[in-house]
């Protein structure tokens, strides 16, 4: 793992961008995993900016998100199908088709995983993994007790999930019990995972995480078994790891980083 502590929110979510951008400008055939919710809104908004100054192409990439609530229309706005249309596919020139979310409406859920999970085998894999971090110590909505080993499947959330969530839905009582989520097996199956925490209210879950020990109760902590991972953080996301220094010394003398000191 390696963690990056950029000064502020915006300055991590650009630095996270222009990663997704570099691998996407290597190979324009990319299959990107996506993530959503609000830390994820910054990097989009980069990503579109890069769109829109530089001609950042996303014809040719393919997309896979993490999770969808079960139960949701497309065109609810509080899908993630929705979110992911609003701050980052509506604004860029990506082939819809080339666009995967789990499908909550579906008759039979279980088969629904299983042809999700085919479908990105069918991809050849997942080669960037963009992720956030729940308070719940969650990526995808692998609550607390996630195997490991997991794929995709009916999660129900957890009280701390629907907590944060609610605000969105107007109350945790208009809120789905349920969502489809890549398992935390399927996660760690993608090439290269990049994880953003932004806010002091990860801070804690966040040094759980990468500090702590691999545990099923903060799936997060899974990512220390990755071969390639990077962390990006903002300075209040990163106030409760202690191997701070340590961290800042390997992103200012590894070569691999010099483009983005
Ligand atoms: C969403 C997802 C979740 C979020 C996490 C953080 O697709 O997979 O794991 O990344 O709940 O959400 P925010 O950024 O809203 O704090």
């Amino acid at each position: 793992m390696e963690v990056i502590i950029q000064p502020a929110k915006e300055a991590a979510a650009r630095l996270v961008a222009r990663i997704i951008a570099r691998e996407l400008r290597t190979n324009p055939h990319l299959v990107l995993g996506l993530a959503t919710g609000q830390t994820m809104e910054c990097v989009y908004r980069a990503l579109v900016r890069m769109r829109q100054e530089e001609g950042l192409d996303f014809s040719l990439c393919s997309t896979f998100n993490l999770d969808e609530y079960v139960g949701l229309f497309p065109s609810d706005p509080n899908s993630y199908r929705h979110y992911m249309n609003r701050h980052l596919f509506g604004q860029v020139n990506i082939d819809l088709r080339n666009t995967h979310l789990p499908n909550g409406l579906a008759e039979d859920l279980d088969q629904e995983c299983r042809r999700y999970e085919a479908t990105i085998q069918r991809f050849g894999g997942i080669e960037l993994q963009l992720l956030g971090i729940g308070k719940a110590g969650h990526i995808g909505f692998n609550e607390p007790l996630s195997a490991l080993r997991s794929r995709t499947r009916v999660k129900a959330l957890t009280p701390t999930t629907l907590r944060q969530n609610a605000p969105f839905f107007g109350g945790e009582d208009k809120m789905p019990r349920r969502a489809i989520t890549m398992g935390v097996g399927t996660i760690i199956e993608a090439r290269r995972c990049l994880l953003l925490a932004t806010g002091e209210s990860k801070a804690a879950v966040l040094a759980q995480a990468v500090e702590g020990p691999i545990t099923s109760m903060i799936s997060a902590s899974a990512l220390q078994l990755h071969a390639r991972c990077t962390v990006v953080v903002d300075e209040a996301a990163a106030s409760r790891l202690a191997g701070k220094d340590y961290y800042r010394w390997i992103f200012e003398n590894e070569p691999e980083w010099a483009e983005y000191r």
